[in-house]
C-alpha cells in the first residue's frame, strides 16, 4: 500500500492507494471518531462491494443510503435521500459518512456531509478511475443545476480517502477510459514526462495492469494534491485542473447529464483547448496532435458532439465558475506540461476554435 498526503494543517488527510484495501478494517476505524456509520453508494455499487465495508465496519452502528445510479441523479432530489437516510436512523453530529462509489456518489455524499449538521466527517472510498485520480481528492462536493454542471456545492475535505484498485476490475471498460481522461490531464497540465509515460503505458492501464494502474494513480493523485495543498479553495493554480472542463461542461449540460460521460466530455474539452492554445501560437500543431493521439488511444471522444453550434457553447460557457466579472476564462497550455488561466481570449480565436473542423484534424492524424 502506498500512502500520500494533501497537506492543508489541521485538515490534511491521508489518501491510502492499493488492492483489497476496502477489507481493511483498520484503515477505516482510524478515521471514524464516533459509534455511527452511514455508507452512501448506489445501486450498481452496492451489490458489488458494499458487503466487503460492512465486514470491515463491524462492531459500528451502520446505516447504508443506496442511490439511483446516474449523473441524471445529481440533483436535489437525490441528495434529500441522503438526508432522510441520516435523519430516519437518528444518526448525530459524530457520525460518519462514506462514500462507495464514482464521482457521482462522492460529490453527493462528500455535499451531504458538508451540510448534515453543519459538518460531519466522511471518508471518500472512490471506485472509479476518475474518481480514484480526480474527484475523492481535494474537498470539491456538489450537485449539478439543469442551469450548469456542479453549480451547487461546497468545498468539504474529507477524512481519509481510500483508493482500492481491486475494484477496477469490475469497471466497463468506457468509464475507465473516461477515469483516463482526467489521468492525461495531469501530464498536459503539469508533468511533461508523465505523458511520455502513458503514451508507453496507455495499453496496459486499458487492459487493467494493476503496476500500471497504481502508478498512474499515484502521480495523479500527487499532483493533485500539491496542487490541493497550494489553493485549496481555487483562488488560483488550483483552476488548471480544470483543463478541458469549461467545454466539456457545456457539452455535458447541452447533451443532457449523463449522454456524454463527464470524462468523455473532458476529453473532448481538452481537445478544444489544446486547438486554442495551438491558434495562439503556444503550441505546435504537432504537440496538439500529439494530445489528440493519446486521448484517441485512451478509448475517448475527440470529437466535439456535431449538433452543438458555437452559440451553444457561449451560452453554456457563460455560466462556468471561472468567469470573473462577466469575463469567460479558460485554461489553456502555454506549452505541453505547462497549463494557465487566462480572460485574454481573443474572440476570433475563440471563435474559430469553437468552430473548428476537428473530424478533418483527426482523419489527417490517420494520413
Ligand atoms: P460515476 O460516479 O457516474 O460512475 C460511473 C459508473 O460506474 C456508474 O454507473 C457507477 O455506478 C459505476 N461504477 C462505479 N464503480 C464501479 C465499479 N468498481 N465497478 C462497476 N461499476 C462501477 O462517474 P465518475 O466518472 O466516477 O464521476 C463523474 C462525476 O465526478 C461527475 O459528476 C463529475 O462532475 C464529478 N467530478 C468531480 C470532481 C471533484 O473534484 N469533485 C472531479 C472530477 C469529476
Ligand atoms: N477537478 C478539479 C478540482 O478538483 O479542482
Amino acid at each position: 500500500m502506498q500512502t500520500l498526503q494533501v497537506e492543508l494543517g489541521e485538515r490534511s488527510y491521508p489518501i491510502y492507494i492499493g488492492a483489497n484495501l476496502l477489507v481493511q478494517p483498520a484503515l477505516f476505524s482510524r478515521h471514524i471518531a464516533g459509534k455511527q456509520v452511514a455508507i452512501v453508494s448506489n445501486e450498481t455499487v452496492a451489490p458489488l462491494y458494499l458487503e466487503s465495508v460492512k465486514q470491515a465496519l463491524a462492531g459500528f452502528d451502520v446505516t447504508t443510503v443506496i442511490l439511483p445510479d446516474g449523473e441524471a441523479f445529481k440533483g436535489w432530489e437525490t441528495l434529500q435521500l441522503i438526508f432522510d437516510g441520516l435523519l430516519t436512523a437518528r444518526h448525530e453530529r459524530s457520525t460518519t459518512v462514506i462514500a462507495l462509489g464514482g464521482g457521482v456518489i462522492g460529490d453527493m455524499a462528500g455535499f451531504a456531509a458538508a451540510c448534515y449538521q453543519r459538518g460531519v466527517d466522511f471518508i471518500q472510498v472512490p471506485t472509479t478511475l476518475l474518481s480514484q485520480v480526480d474527484s475523492s481528492v481535494g474537498g470539491k462536493t456538489g450537485i449539478n443545476h439543469p442551469l450548469g454542471k456542479n453549480m451547487v456545492g461546497a468545498f468539504y475535505q474529507p477524512n481519509a480517502v481510500l483508493i482500492d484498485t481491486s475494484t477496477l476490475n469490475t469497471l466497463p471498460a468506457r468509464e475507465l477510459s473516461a477515469g483516463l481522461a482526467e489521468v492525461i490531464k495531469y501530464g498536459l497540465i503539469c508533468d511533461e514526462p508523465f505523458l511520455t509515460w502513458l503514451e508507453a503505458n496507455v495499453d496496459a492501464l486499458r487492459k487493467l495492469d494493476q503496476a500500471a494502474l497504481t502508478e498512474a494513480i499515484a502521480r495523479s493523485c500527487a499532483a493533485k494534491a500539491k496542487v490541493v495543498g497550494a489553493d485549496e479553495r481555487e483562488s488560483g493554480v488550483r483552476a488548471t485542473l480544470n483543463l478541458g472542463h469549461t467545454f466539456g461542461h457545456a457539452i455535458e449540460t447541452h447533451m443532457g447529464y449523463g449522454v456524454w460521460l463527464h470524462g468523455e466530455a473532458v476529453a473532448a474539452g481538452t481537445v478544444m483547448a489544446l486547438e486554442m492554445s495551438c491558434r495562439l501560437g503556444w503550441i505546435t500543431a504537432a504537440e496538439r496532435d500529439r494530445g489528440i493521439r493519446l486521448f484517441i488511444r485512451a478509448g475517448l471522444p475527440v470529437i466535439p458532439p456535431e449538433e452543438m453550434t458555437a452559440e451553444d457553447f457561449l451560452t453554456h460557457m457563460a455560466v462556468d465558475k471561472k468567469v470573473l466579472g462577466g469575463r469567460l476564462r479558460l485554461v489553456l497550455l502555454r506549452q505541453m506540461g505547462e497549463a494557465v488561466v487566462t480572460g485574454d481570449l481573443p474572440r476570433e480565436i475563440l471563435d474559430a476554435t469553437l468552430v473548428a473542423d476537428y473530424r478533418a484534424m483527426v482523419e489527417h492524424l490517420e494520413d
